[in-house]
């Protein structure tokens, strides 16, 4: 060996391409060098360090991909297989399209492992919620089958950017708090919550998205391969669900046809119940809310989500319906949305914890987009059946100040619609005698797409906050007479 290249980590690209294109550029043969990845990066690599001259070679824009995604397998040979390959272009540029070579096979399949384990962990990871720490803060744990923390942490911010998160994993970890990426070193399991509150709630929904005819046990295994069960909290379902599998497709197939539900008559007539809606205490309303079917929206959720907050909070804030994240918790405002908001709070000084928060529609209405769930904008009548509910927790807590978030609370609350901006800051007085006062939805927020734009959003829903807080306290009268 001439030659010892030691690179700044195990996924160093950039370093693996300077000193490549150094090595190559002084004519240093591939069997003649010795690479080596580690924590030591303030170690000078000497081939790196030594002065040449690149020559003017391109490498095709496919190796490039290739390698860049084969440099994050776990095989200690990586390093030294893609330099042979770099070596061999030079005299060979067709080389890449030989899938045959020995080589371009190796690295191929490297780069497919690495996609593969990248996929795994976007769809493994399970974070929890870490307790008594503020601000709200998710921790996962997680083993990679290859080093591909880096790779999956734009997917992790992009598809969680409201949450502030950190993925902890033997090798590396990262970190996200609303603002940046931070990576940082490697670590232990001990360092991950074990469970929490959530667990029961993926279970539930894991169960409730099992569909026993559909079992296919090698295809599943194959998905989600047993090293990943010990972080799934639905885990330990998976036995059970498909050792019921038969008994319960059986019964499936021995069952009466389901006859099709008209949804429009349906959400109708809940429309026409004459039922007042009865003052019970909020957890009889949270316990009936979850057998309501007063329209088809609790088909296919978790669970209801009822609001929640103190009995007699003077300020109630209701928002459109539960998304993901809260279908799954259970909770109101919990994921993303709910990030904006405790912010918005946060910035207006107004403790959450003093409100009751709750929605419009107490199911979460989506559509299923591959792997996801996409929100969907309640109808009207899916509006008009909810508000029983909004009725029951209005009179329980009888809120002096009600702050419709969006459009369809301002609707469930008004009974029409009305222009979110330019109902701003003027109060209604509802029939009960509480102010509404109307402002944006946290999500409006998230959706907005430059920042000066977000920040102007921003400093609005906190002031209307404020205006909340101070109609509360009993400063100002409410103007205009609704429902
Ligand atoms: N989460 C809720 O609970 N309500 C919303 O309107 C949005 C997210």
């Amino acid at each position: 060996m001439n030659a010892v290249v030691q690179l700044a980590g195990e996924t160093d690209f950039d370093g693996w391409r300077a000193a490549a294109r150094d090595l190559r550029g002084r004519g240093v043969a591939p069997e003649t060098v010795h690479w080596t990845a580690g924590p030591d990066l303030f170690t000078p690599a000497p081939a790196r360090c030594a002065a040449a001259s690149p020559g003017r070679f391109s490498v095709p824009r496919g190796f490039l991909e290739l390698a860049s995604a084969a440099i994050c397998h776990r095989s200690t040979d990586r390093f030294a297989l893609l330099y042979r390959l770099l070596w061999r272009l030079e005299r060979e540029p067709g080389l890449m399209a030989l899938v045959t070579d020995p080589d371009v096979a190796e690295a191929r399949d490297m780069a497919n492992a690495v996609s593969r384990a990248a996929h795994k962990m976007k769809a493994f990871v399970r974070f929890r919620l870490l307790t008594d720490v503020e601000p709200e803060t998710y921790v996962a744990w997680f083993e990679p089958a290859h080093h591909v923390v880096r790779r999956t942490a734009p997917f992790f911010r992009d598809r969680f950017a409201n949450m502030r998160f950190s993925i902890l994993t033997p090798d590396a970890c990262v970190h996200w708090d609303g603002a940046e990426v931070i990576f940082g070193p490697g670590a232990s399991p001990a360092d991950a919550p074990a469970g929490d509150s959530l667990e029961d709630h993926w279970r539930v929904y894991y169960a409730s998205i099992f569909n026993p005819a559909r079992l296919k046990v090698r295809a599943m295994q194959s998905e989600m391969p047993k090293r990943y069960w010990r972080n799934l909290p639905e885990a330990s379902l998976i036995p059970g669900l498909i050792e019921q599998a038969n008994e319960r497709t059986a019964a499936m197939v021995a069952a009466e046809p389901a006859v099709a539900k008209k949804r429009a008559p349906k959400v109708a007539a809940a429309q026409e119940s004459p039922e007042p809606a009865p003052a019970g205490s909020l957890a009889q309303i949270a316990a009936d809310i979850q057998s309501c079917r007063r329209c088809d929206l609790w088909r296919d959720t978790t669970q209801a989500v009822p609001g929640e907050g103190p009995n007699a909070a003077s300020i109630m804030l209701v928002g459109e319906q539960p998304g993901d994240m809260d279908d799954l918790a259970g909770r109101p405002f919990v994921g993303p949305a709910g990030q904006m908001l405790d912010r918005a709070l946060l910035e207006a000084g107004v403790a959450r914890d003093r409100l009751y928060v709750t929605n419009a529609v107490k199911h979460f209405k989506h559509e299923p987009r591959g792997k996801r769930r996409l929100h969907k904008t309640p109808v009207a009548g899916e509006v008009s059946a909810c508000r029983w509910w909004l009725d029951q927790e209005r009179a329980r807590v009888a809120p002096k100040v009600v702050v419709a978030l969006g459009a369809t609370a301002a609707l469930a609350l008004l009974g029409r619609a009305v222009p979110i901006l330019a109902s701003r800051g003027r109060p209604f007085e509802l029939a009960d005698g509480a102010a509404c006062l109307v402002t944006m939805h946290p999500s409006f927020l998230l959706r907005l797409p430059d920042e000066p734009a977000k920040a102007e959003a921003f400093g609005r829903l906190v002031d209307d906050l404020r205006q909340a807080a101070q109609l509360a306290m009993g400063a100002g009268t409410p103007a205009r007479q609704e429902n």
